[in-house]
């Protein structure tokens, strides 16, 4: 397929970038810094873009397949976040303008901002409150894609990312804003960024997550 990865720099974009190579795929990593990204191959094109310009996207996303969203913005403490609205909503007008269908996009568990209760203290009175900024402006942005008809979107809510490659563990999910045990409470804390990157290609061969947000980590 033809690919248009947004956030290709980023830790977990360029894991997407990789595995998608791998995979035989053709890749157009939009970046803002080109250099950043020191891949080299046959099937990879950097060409620089704005996420926030409409103009700018719509001819890379051009003869696309589907684009794939990693971008990531930084927490605030005083303005409120909004790179992930922001850059969606101008994507989307792009993917209508160059009649791309598909978009596999990342945010994060707990999102919604009631579903950390089952979390462990560390993680709901420590650490959500203060990415509390990001996380809403994400669950902004996946209101932003429920109420999208047009394109064929999924949104991929990973826990904790760490900095590993891709293994060949079984994928949990669930639909929702955290994996739930058989208790119902939270399955681990953290995956593989490798593996993020492993299930939002996975998702290319799908419809199983079309229209939905999926909360996802490994086995
Ligand atoms: N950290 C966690 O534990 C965790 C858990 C769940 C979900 N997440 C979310 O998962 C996503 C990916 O995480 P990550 O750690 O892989 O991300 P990351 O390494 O921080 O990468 C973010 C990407 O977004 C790009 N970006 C940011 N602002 C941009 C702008 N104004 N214009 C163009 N590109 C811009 C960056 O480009 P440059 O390289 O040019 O800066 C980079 O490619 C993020 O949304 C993150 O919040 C994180």
């Amino acid at each position: 397929m033809r690919l248009a990865v947004l956030g290709a720099t980023g830790q977990t974009g360029q894991h997407v970038v990789n595995q998608a190579l791998q995979q035989g795929h053709i890749v157009t990593a939009i970046v803002r810094t080109p250099s950043k990204l020191t891949v080299h191959h046959q099937n990879l094109k950097v060409v620089e873009g704005n996420i926030f310009s409409e103009e700018s996207l719509t001819p890379h996303f051009k003869g696309q397949d589907a684009v794939i969203s990693c971008l990531g913005f930084p927490m605030a403490f005083i303005s409120a976040v909004t790179g992930y609205t922001d850059s969606m909503n101008t994507a989307l007008n792009a993917m209508r303008q160059a009649k791309v269908n598909r978009l596999i996009s990342m945010t994060s568990w707990y999102t919604e901002p009631n579903s950390g209760t089952k979390s462990s203290y560390l993680i709901r009175f420590l650490l959500l409150p203060m990415i509390r900024s990001v996380l809403s402006n994400m669950y902004q942005m996946e209101e932003v894609l429920s109420k999208t008809q047009d394109i064929n979107w999924t949104v991929v809510r990973p826990p904790g990312l760490r900095n590993e490659p891709a293994t060949a563990k079984e994928f949990l999910t669930h639909e929702g804003y955290f994996v739930p045990d058989d208790s119902g409470n939270p399955v681990g804390n953290s995956v593989a960024r490798g593996d993020v990157a492993r299930f939002m290609l996975s998702l290319l061969n799908s419809n199983a997550w079309v229209k939905k947000g999926v909360a996802m980590t490994t086995k």
